[in-house]
């Protein structure tokens, strides 16, 4: 049955798929294509939309289009790289913007019609950029505009429009009103199901596996256990076999409580190995965050093929399942043009050739954490299952930060006194930590230092932290994350010791991860909240022993972008009170980074 579809052009970092998976939720089929497509196989489509992407239009390697696809006559959206591209293959100047905008920005809407219908005088939007159109191409006008440059243009008579915010982002307030305007204006059919998503995918399954059958890694998590019931329910139960593996960095008590869920779900072929102390050995001695996880990728396959083993299983009768979402991929560097923010466990490079050798099945790899939740509830899973936080697959190892001496940036002291003259008005001090974590910005992976703000936090004054946090990491390129101290102690020094790895240390994180997870059950904040890391630092203030914990609540749809979520004060007095309690523990922090320029996760 011939049916409306929209293109969207990838040109890297994340956003292809977040693009397509917005327009999905609009009840619209779309399909990706790499951005060098020719304009020829792009015929038929009903419109056109140019992803963002990592690099800068002016680098004379960087991704460009088929020029001709101008003339196919469709209405075409470039956003953010797409944005900058169309408009520079049209004429126009682009070049480094005189303001680099990472977050939330105001838009002033100069004309609310065709894709602005609707809209208010002044829009939230989110950006995340270092260029900038300057010059507009002949016959465009400027449609919306923020205190960087051209916000967004649009040549009415052709229907082409250049936004240089995310549109497909939660955070861009109405994102998806303006997405159904440049639909409409696509004259699209909206008739997209995840019924037929789920129909297709067991026709994609059964003819994949054909007659052998599949090894599933689980995790007692959302995405394995979808991909668990869809796979069951291609292949049959006797197909498919699950095998979880402890790798001594799970929650407190969780692999018995995985286990329970998973035989009440009917999961019978459940295979569940305690692997903790190999994982614990392999990893004694490192610190560096990709090392540990290609370490722990690594670990992961060799478990399976142990078992597969013992279990005298021919492997050319199975093939590895695995619940891999979009955003594992794409973080990984894992398309075309997208730069490397992490190398997620199930993309390690010995998986990679393995998909290579098409053993590997991934129901869901196409699919963000909003879409495999619908898929289990349509699947009739457990709510309580469908809607659990998600959790990574190298578990608190990823938390459980490691140093091997302290760094700091150079120059850190007359940084933080420059810091220090933005805060004083607002009676906050500053220190840079001698530590550092994984953030991104522009689509690239950072690797830079937290800054911890001290002083009269009490009263966290959150629209205040959001903005100090935004304006000093887009200013000062030292540091990636802003924390405060949710703690009384008066902190003056702070002093990193030399932590890897070690049950210990696993141990103390449990304790407060599970603090943090009673405070979800008790106050009902599971589904505000959508995901609450809690981390350790091997950090420790005033001289004293011990480590430091953050607690990282964030709001999110699909992880590829969150704000940090903004805790009641009383309770998060209570919280950080009983973490602070625990024996090892001496001081506890709050995180007030959006992603970007954060990630979800530290590491
Ligand atoms: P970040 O930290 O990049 O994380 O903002 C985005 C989402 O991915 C989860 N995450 C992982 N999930 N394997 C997974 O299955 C991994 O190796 C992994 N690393 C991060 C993270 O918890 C968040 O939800």
């Amino acid at each position: 049955m011939p049916m409306d579809k929209i293109a969207v052009l990838d040109f890297g970092g994340q956003y292809a798929h977040l693009i397509a998976n917005r327009v999905r939720r609009l009840g619209v089929y779309s399909e990706i294509f790499d951005g060098e497509t020719t304009a020829a196989k792009l015929q038929g489509y009903k419109g056109i939309i140019f992803s963002g992407g990592p690099q800068s239009v002016y680098e004379h390697d960087s991704v460009k289009c088929d020029p001709k696809i101008l003339e196919l006559g469709v209405p075409i959206l470039g956003i953010c790289y797409g944005h900058q591209l169309l408009a520079y293959i049209q004429g126009a100047k682009v070049e480094p913007a005189h303001l680099r905008e990472f977050g939330l920005t105001e838009m002033k809407v100069v004309k609310a019609e065709g894709v602005f219908k609707g809209l208010d005088a002044v829009e939230t939007v989110w950006m995340s950029h270092g260029d900038s159109v300057k010059e507009l191409p002949p016959g465009y006008e400027v449609i919306g505009e923020s205190p960087g440059e051209n916000a967004a243009i649009a040549n009415f008579s052709k229907n082409f429009y250049g936004f240089q915010f995310h549109v497909e982002v939660v955070h861009t307030v109405h994102g998806m009103k303006i997405l159904k305007n440049f639909l409409d204006l696509c004259g699209v059919e909206y008739t997209w199901k995840i019924d037929d998503y789920i129909a297709q995918e067991i026709e994609a399954i059964r003819s994949k596996v054909g007659d052998k059958k599949v090894f599933l890694m689980v995790s007692g998590g959302v995405d394995s256990t979808v991909a668990f019931a869809l796979l069951e329910k291609a292949l049959g139960p006797e197909r498919v076999y699950g095998l979880f593996v402890d790798t001594g960095y799970l929650r407190l008590n969780e692999r018995e409580q995985v286990k329970k869920a998973l035989t009440d779900l009917g999961f019978s072929n459940l295979h569940i190995r305690d692997e903790s102390k190999r994982y614990f050995e392999s990893l004694r001695d490192k610190y560096d965050p990709e090392a540990k996880r290609k370490i722990i990728g690594d670990l992961f396959l060799e478990v399976q093929k142990d078992v597969a083993d013992e279990l005298k299983l021919n492997p050319d009768e199975w093939l590895l399942g695995q619940g891999t979402i979009y955003p594992d991929t794409i973080e990984t560097g894992g398309t075309r043009h997208a730069a490397k923010i992490k190398t997620h466990h199930n993309r390690v490079p010995q998986i990679e050739e393995l998909m290579k050798a098409g053993r590997i099945i991934e129901p869901l790899a196409q699919l963000y954490k909003d879409e495999v939740r619908q898929v289990g509830e349509k699947l009739g899973l457990p709510t309580a299952m469908v809607w659990r936080h998600p959790f990574p697959g190298p578990g608190l190892a990823v938390r459980c930060l490691c140093a091997h001496g302290e760094k700091y940036p150079d120059h850190h002291t007359t940084v933080e006194k420059k810091i220090d003259q933005i805060l004083k008005p607002h009676g906050l001090t500053c220190k840079i930590l001698p530590i550092q974590s994984v953030g991104v910005q522009g689509d690239f992976r950072t690797y830079k230092h937290p800054l911890a703000l001290m002083g009269a936090v009490e009263a966290c004054d959150f629209a205040l932290l959001d903005q100090l946090a935004t304006t000093l990491i887009n200013q000062f390129k030292e540091i990636n994350r802003v924390i405060v101290t949710v703690t009384p102690n008066k902190m003056e020094t702070f002093r990193v010791q030399n932590k890897y790895l070690t049950p210990d240390r696993i141990e103390l994180l449990q304790k407060a991860d599970a603090k943090v997870s009673e405070f979800l059950v008790e106050n009902k904040l599971q589904r505000e909240i959508w995901q609450f890391p809690t981390v350790l630092l091997p950090l420790s203030v005033n001289r004293e022993s011990g480590e430091s914990v953050v607690l990282r609540p964030v709001c999110s749809e699909e992880a590829m972008t969150a704000s940090f979520y903004r805790m009641d004060q009383k309770l998060l007095k209570g919280l950080s009170a009983a973490i602070f309690e625990i024996p090892g523990i001496t001081a506890v922090f709050y995180d007030v980074t959006n992603k970007p320029p954060g990630t979800i996760e530290w590491e």
